[in-house]
């Protein structure tokens, strides 16, 4: 399969998309890096599959070493950023060494922050191991940490020098966590598919091993791409259309105590979202509906559970970033399934979109 190109200029990069790739990323990296080679791994699946990166490396004749992470987003600390850095000083690493994240999120949103900030920024690499990571964060450059006063409040954009996402990790990935992936898949085929290929693909629900996963993968970083490609460092408005979704969803998750996995929460604030959008008479009620049924044949929630409070939703909200200068919310609206609106201000409050996360009417039949 040929990669996604992401195009930006000095810092551009492929994305390897496809199976059986972890063996191939020491021969990938020859022409492009510099040893040592540092790899900074997911504690879980260090014997999964950094072994095997790791071997794959050292017979392309590089000096490499791994570093293992806890698992869990309790990693992305200013604790764990300091671990990291001290070892890779204890080990003398030099400005010419590269840094392999092997992971989810977690993993590459810290790496890529230590690789930005190392020697003021050394060659970074994404290996992603989750679906999440593969379709979202690997790609785009956003790297960082988070505070107790809140998530990714401290970071860099630092763009990796290659991505290179094996699909055969994702055979071990827990169920759970391949469908929360599956949100940021819905999203991309919402926000920018004018033909709905994307969606109509993925709308019957999708698993592991499905014979076109490597094409909807391609797809969803593709727009990803060119979402970045014309915002970098989100300045220009268009980066915010990733935000499809996001807006409730983050306020979810975190008055949920992140009981709701990030794409659940996610699936919640697009199923809002949608909601909005027909009560803003920008889109038909078919697109609510078809919106419902992909998250089901996807295993997202449908409904929000009456153990996370509204009231926290709100104050969680109006901490966000997503709050616009007027102070009401800014939300990302659809026009039609396939084209978002960014900066949506004329719409109800809020607490209606909460109690419509409520309603009875979507729970699960039992
Ligand atoms: N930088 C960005 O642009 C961006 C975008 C979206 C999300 N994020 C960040 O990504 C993080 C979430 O990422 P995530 O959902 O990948 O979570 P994660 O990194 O925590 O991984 C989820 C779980 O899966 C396990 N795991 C990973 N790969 C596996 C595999 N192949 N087999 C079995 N288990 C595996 C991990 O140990 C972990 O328990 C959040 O911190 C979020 O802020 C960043
Ligand atoms: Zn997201």
């Amino acid at each position: 399969m040929k990669p996604v190109h992401v195009d930006l200029g000095p810092r551009s990069y492929d994305v390897l998309i496809g199976r059986g790739l972890l063996d191939q990323v020491g021969k990938q990296l020859k022409d492009k890096v510099k040893g040592p080679v540092v790899i900074i791994a997911d504690q879980s699946i260090i014997t999964l599959y950094a072994t095997k990166v790791e071997n794959s490396i050292r017979e392309a004749g590089f000096h490499v070493f791994t570093l293992s992470v806890p698992s869990g987003e309790r990693s992305k600390s200013s604790e764990e950023f300091s671990r990291l850095l001290s070892e890779l000083a204890k080990r003398k690493v030099p400005r010419s060494g590269t840094i392999i994240a092997i992971g989810g999120g977690v993993i590459g949103d810290l790496a890529g922050f230590v690789a930005a900030s190392y020697l003021r920024g050394i060659t970074f690499i994404q290996v992603p191991t989750t679906l999440l990571a593969m379709v979202d964060s690997s790609v785009g450059g956003k790297t960082g940490i988070n505070l107790p006063e809140g998530k990714n409040l401290v970071g860099a954009f630092y763009q990796p020098k290659l991505v290179v996402a094996d699909l055969d990790t994702l055979k071990t990935l827990p169920s759970r966590e391949f469908s929360a992936g599956m949100a940021e898949v819905i999203k991309y085929g919402a926000i920018k598919d004018e033909d709905e290929v994307l969606f109509d693909r993925v709308a019957k629900g999708v698993k592991p091993d499905n014979y076109d996963l490597d094409k909807i993968i391609e797809n969803c970083v593709t727009i990803k791409a060119d979402i970045v490609k014309n915002d970098e460092f989100e300045t220009r408005g268009q980066r915010a259309l990733l935000n499809f979704g996001h807006t409730l969803g983050h306020a979810i998750e975190n008055a949920s105590d992140y009981e709701y996995l990030h794409g659940e929460a996610i699936a919640l604030g697009m199923l809002a979202a949608t909601w909005l959008s027909t009560q803003a008479g920008l889109l038909p009620n078919e697109a609510l509906t078809a919106m419902r049924n992909a998250l089901a044949a996807n295993d997202l929630p449908l409904y929000l559970r009456h153990s996370v409070n509204a009231g926290r939703i709100l104050s969680a909200l109006e901490k966000d970033k997503k709050i616009g200068p007027d102070g009401r919310v800014q939300w990302v609206l659809l026009e039609k399934i396939g084209k978002a609106k960014t900066g949506c201000t004329e719409v109800i409050e809020p607490d209606y979109a909460i109690d419509f996360l409520y309603k009875e009417a979507f729970k699960p039949k039992s």
